[in-house]
């Protein structure tokens, strides 16, 4: 496998609104879940970069929309999580805003990235999430995360339940991955489906600039 190598990763900006987001002129792939699922840790492993994203023990730690450029030619964006009780009702329904805005606004998001927990069983609020990104034919991926927390059979054993699961509400299976912080289980994976779309994208840009 041709290996996408990180020669770069920079912080570029918080947002909680899609007022001010960076210009759209790169590809970009967004990585949402459940509070504490390991968002921000996943993307400081496949970047290689311990600290670029703030990552905590207690749920609820990114709470707004977070650009980095990566390459210097593409976008990753770290997403607070969803599905975190403690923060109040009103809390809640800004979140919802901000991040629908986000996700039907922006115009040069690839994919998203739906971060699943590999241990729990299929949650509501990740299959309603999905169902919606579908019916706003948001093309997204999923990702088992936290895979090292759970042997070999288990792991299998929830991915297939989890699948079954997701066949009551899709006709195909969306692409997922199975991914671990600690030890770099996905990575490569992960970084050659984005290089992919890199170039497709930039294809396309270049098809309807000339
Ligand atoms: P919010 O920002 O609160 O929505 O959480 P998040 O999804 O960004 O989670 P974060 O990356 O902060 O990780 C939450 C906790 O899970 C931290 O204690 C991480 O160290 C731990 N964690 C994340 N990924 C993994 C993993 O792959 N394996 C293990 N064992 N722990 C992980
Ligand atoms: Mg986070």
């Amino acid at each position: 496998m041709n290996k996408m190598m990180i020669t770069s990763a920079v912080f570029l900006m918080s947002n909680t609104s899609v007022t001010h987001l960076p210009e759209p002129k790169f590809p970009e792939y967004a990585f949402i879940g459940r509070s504490n699922v390991g968002k921000s840790s996943l993307i400081n492993m496949i970047t290689s970069k311990k600290g670029l994203a703030k990552t905590s023990g207690k749920p609820g730690k990114t709470i707004t929309i977070n650009h980095f450029l990566i390459n210097e030619n593409w976008y990753l964006v770290d997403l607070p999580g969803y599905g975190f009780a403690k923060r109040s009702k009103s809390a809640r329904e800004q979140w919802k805003k901000m991040l629908f805005d986000y996700l039907k606004r922006r115009q040069n998001l690839v994919y998203t990235f739906v971060l699943i927990d590999s241990r729990l069983e299929p949650q509501s609020n990740d299959l309603e999430f999905m169902s919606w990104l579908g019916e706003n034919q948001l093309p997204f991926i999923i990702i088992f995360t936290k895979s090292d927390k759970l042997g070999t059979v288990k792991l299998n054993q929830h991915i297939k339940a989890y699948k079954k699961e997701l066949l009551r509400y899709w006709e195909e299976l969306p692409v997922s991955f199975v991914s671990s912080a600690i030890n770099k289980t996905g990575r490569d994976e992960i970084l050659s489906l984005i290089d992919s779309e890199n170039k497709l994208f930039s294809d396309y840009s270049s098809s309807i600039i000339s």
